[in-house]
């Protein structure tokens, strides 16, 4: 019988909130012959106030034996801003080589945009998760004087940046308008930038079928904006991506819609599944955290593990009930509720 076994990460603040709701969704959409065996590791500002640690070798190599990875959010006020988001997040994409950070844009039917004549909204962001400026590389110099000097040095690898363009170019091959926009600042940032286009140029040339175009990030920006319809799958780099991603989730319904999965396509490590959004501490506690997002990530973990008519249901569930929202308060438990209601209404219907 088929069996998943789950790590579960809450985190801090709102992570935990929304995570059992996500798997409050995960319990009620899979077949009963799957066997789920969540294990739930205690991560965050709690455990690094109580002994000082963020993530142990240990706890690693426990982490590595599951076939997935649901996280919620870490960060607390209460912990030096960096701390836990460099020593447990950044520490697991980097050592699971998680260098694809899947992040899709959907607008769902009649859900809030700011964007004036709501467009169809519907694109992939591919961020690649392992490099850039998010490696670490750098430091300061002459601290605390005057003439201190702080530098944060953008790493790009060739190989790197080939295997996620390559994997863009394969996600676009499959959607049916097969363009691929890469998004880099190549005008300024020439040595990572020409890199990365070169790169795109060439690979391109593997797939003629693909539509290319690319823009310069702050362009990018005001697209998002104007005319995010021009969009399919984006191809851009660890820090341009962050940046891009809440945007695009501030166009299609909200940062509480928006979903990501950091994938290590190769399979040599578990895929880790999570909201784009943080631990939110200005509204932990009070139950106004949109746990929608989350339940999003699980659609993509389910698909990751081949789960298709899972994902499929939990998705049709959010769509649905996104679409039918009237402006009234739901807590994160309620909305919880209702999702798992539609997807055990929709095994019944179909
Ligand atoms: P944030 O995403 O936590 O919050 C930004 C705004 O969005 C806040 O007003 C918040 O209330 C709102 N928001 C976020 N998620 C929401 C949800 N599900 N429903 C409704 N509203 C929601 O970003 P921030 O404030 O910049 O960061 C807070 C902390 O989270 C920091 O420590 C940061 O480093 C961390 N962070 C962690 C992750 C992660 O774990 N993946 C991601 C982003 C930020
Ligand atoms: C995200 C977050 C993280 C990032 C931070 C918390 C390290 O903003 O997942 O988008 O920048 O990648
Ligand atoms: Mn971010």
């Amino acid at each position: 019988s088929r069996s998943i076994r789950l790590a579960v990460i809450p985190g801090d603040g709102i992570g935990p909130e929304v995570v059992a709701q996500g798997l409050k969704v995960l319990g009620s959409v899979l077949p009963s012959d799957v066997k789920l065996e969540t294990r739930e590791y205690d991560l965050g500002a709690r455990r690094w106030h109580a002994t000082g640690e963020t993530l142990t070798g240990v706890e690693l190599d426990s982490l590595k034996q599951h076939d997935a990875i649901l996280l919620g959010a870490v960060g607390d006020p209460s912990v030096p801003s960096g701390v836990l988001e460099r020593g447990l997040l950044l520490k697991l994409r980097f050592a699971f080589d998680h260098y694809v950070n899947l992040r899709p844009a959907k607008l769902f039917p009649n859900t809030a945009t700011p964007l004036a004549g709501r467009p169809d909204i519907d694109f992939v962001v591919i961020r690649e998760g392992t490099e850039g400026p998010y490696v670490g590389n750098g430091g300061t110099m002459r601290t605390g004087t005057p003439h201190e000097v702080a530098t944060e040095v953008s790493v790009n690898t060739a190989l790197g940046v080939e295997r996620v363009v390559r994997d863009a170019y394969e996600r676009a091959r499959s959607r049916p308008r097969r363009k691929l926009t890469l998004v880099h600042k190549n005008n300024v940032l020439v040595h990572a930038g020409h890199l990365w286009k070169n790169i795109f140029d060439r690979v391109g040339q593997e797939y003629p079928e693909v539509t290319t175009d690319y823009l310069h990030v702050d362009a990018a920006t005001i697209f998002f904006v104007t005319d995010p319809g021009r969009f399919d799958v984006i191809v851009t780099d660890n820090l341009f991506g962050d940046i891009l991603t809440d945007l695009a989730a501030a166009v299609t319904g909200g940062i509480g819609l928006a979903a990501s999965g950091n994938i290590n396509p190769d399979g040599t490590f578990p895929s880790m599944f999570e909201p784009v959004h943080g631990s939110a501490p200005d509204i932990a506690g009070t139950g106004k955290a949109d746990p929608t997002a989350t339940v999003l990530s699980v659609a993509l973990l389910l698909r990751h593990l081949g789960f298709e008519a899972e994902a499929a249901r939990v998705e049709t569930a959010v769509a649905e009930d996104v679409t039918a929202r009237d402006g009234s308060f739901r807590t994160t438990d309620q909305i919880g509720d209702a999702l798992v209601s539609r997807v055990l209404a929709g095994s019944v219907t179909g």
